[in-house]
């Protein structure tokens, strides 16, 4: 198969390939990014001289590009990771997900549309945000209507509409899948667990939004991407899948958890870290509660998780640890300039 790669500098585009490069070697990947400051190309640093694997700079903004890029590639498999991902940041400016999330992927399905009739499979990388907050109890199944909160949610469930009326309309063969919060290697240090982790080990506040009892269902990334790769394999067209780890926290929990995790990998006392715990003003719009029932996924494709959230989390916490030359790369002026920002917001600081 000749598979074309949306966002693969980015988080969990990275592991896909990481993970899928070297063992199918009889499938050929070309991996398309802007390479925004989300992404981080040398992430793939271990795929130089792989001859099945190319990379390409592609803002999918650009219309005509994505068209020709397209047509270049003539992908037997499109997997669209590219997007902005962050909520924070599309509260804050909205735009870039409009354009990049929304218009980004109408450009990829009409390059798409171009191509011999049903002669691509588009799988399409989406979120379980779009279905918006649960209360105590119940879970997101596939036909939940979406309610999304957000404007990152908001855009991601544009898209997945998109997808599903170009199939509707145009007999293009789609496939989506809805996952819950991803962790793991390569995370981006804005995101709940990275920038954890990062805090603690500089013994700087570890910001806590609201009151902290806000529910999130964590996937380990590897196991997100064999849930892809079972769609792929043994989904159907014109469905979408609910991906998750049933593996639920409030954040605060999970937070308490990580600095007695980095306590004992660096030999610290736990209450030293805990202490850097901040109640902070809370994120507008926070949607209270995520959880996946992902049994349609189980059935028809044979996928279950197979990281438990113990080995999960220490696996994480070790990559972090022993990648902090990592972490500080990609850690300078933009972000710093962030993460200065956020806090002052939700401080007043
Ligand atoms: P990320 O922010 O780490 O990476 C996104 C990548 O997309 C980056 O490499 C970036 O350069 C690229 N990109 C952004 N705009 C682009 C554009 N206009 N043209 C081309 N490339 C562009 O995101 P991630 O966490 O790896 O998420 C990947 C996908 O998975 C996203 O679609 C996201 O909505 C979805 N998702 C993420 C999670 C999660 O927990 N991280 C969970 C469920 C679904
Ligand atoms: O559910 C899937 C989604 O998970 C993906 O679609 C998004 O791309 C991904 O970013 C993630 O969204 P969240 O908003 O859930 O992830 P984030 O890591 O930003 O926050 C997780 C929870 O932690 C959320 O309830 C907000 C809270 N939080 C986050 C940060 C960054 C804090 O309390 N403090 C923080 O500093």
């Amino acid at each position: 198969m000749r598979v074309l790669v949306t966002g693969g500098a980015g988080f969990i585009g990275s592991n896909f390939l990481l993970e899928s490069v070297p063992v199918r070697p009889q499938d050929h990947f070309v991996n398309v990014d802007a390479l925004t400051y989300a992404a981080n190309i040398q992430n793939l640093d271990a795929l130089r001289g792989a001859t099945n694997y190319e990379f390409h700079r592609l803002d999918l903004r650009d219309r005509e590009e994505t068209v020709r890029t397209v047509e270049r590639a003539a992908p037997d498999v499109v997997i669209h990771f590219a997007a902005e991902s962050h909520v924070d940041r599309s509260i804050l400016g909205p735009a870039a997900f409009i354009e990049s999330n929304i218009l980004g992927t109408f450009h990829l399905l009409e390059a798409i549309r171009t191509r011999p009739s049903g002669s691509v499979l588009f799988h399409h990388v989406s979120t379980d945000e779009v279905y918006g907050s649960l209360g105590p109890t119940g879970h997101f199944v596939e036909t939940t209507p979406y309610d999304p909160s957000s404007p990152y949610s908001a855009s991601k469930a544009a898209s997945d509409h998109l997808v599903r009326a170009y199939h509707r309309t145009y007999g293009l063969r789609t496939r989506v899948t809805n996952c819950s919060n991803n962790y793991g290697p390569f995370q981006f240090p804005e995101k709940l667990i990275p920038l954890m982790i990062r805090n603690a080990l500089a013994g700087l506040p570890l910001p806590v939004y609201g009151k902290g009892d806000n529910v999130r269902d964590w996937l380990y990334v590897s196991d997100h991407v064999s849930a892809i790769w079972a769609v792929i394999e043994r989904g159907r067209d014109g469905e979408t899948y609910n991906v998750g780890g049933n593996n639920e926290s409030t954040n605060l929990a999970l937070v308490e958890r990580l600095c007695r995790s980095v306590a004992r990998a660096t030999g610290r006392a736990d209450e030293e870290l805990l202490r850097l715990i901040t109640f902070v003003k809370d994120r507008p719009g926070h949607d209270h509660r995520y959880a996946i029932d992902a049994d349609k996924i189980k059935r028809e494709c044979g996928w279950s998780p197979t990281e438990t959230p113990e080995s999960g989390l220490a696996r994480t916490v070790d990559w972090y640890l022993s990648h902090q030359d990592w972490v500080a790369s990609i850690t300078s002026g933009e972000y710093k300039k962030w993460l200065e920002m956020n806090y002052s917001e939700r401080t007043g600081s």
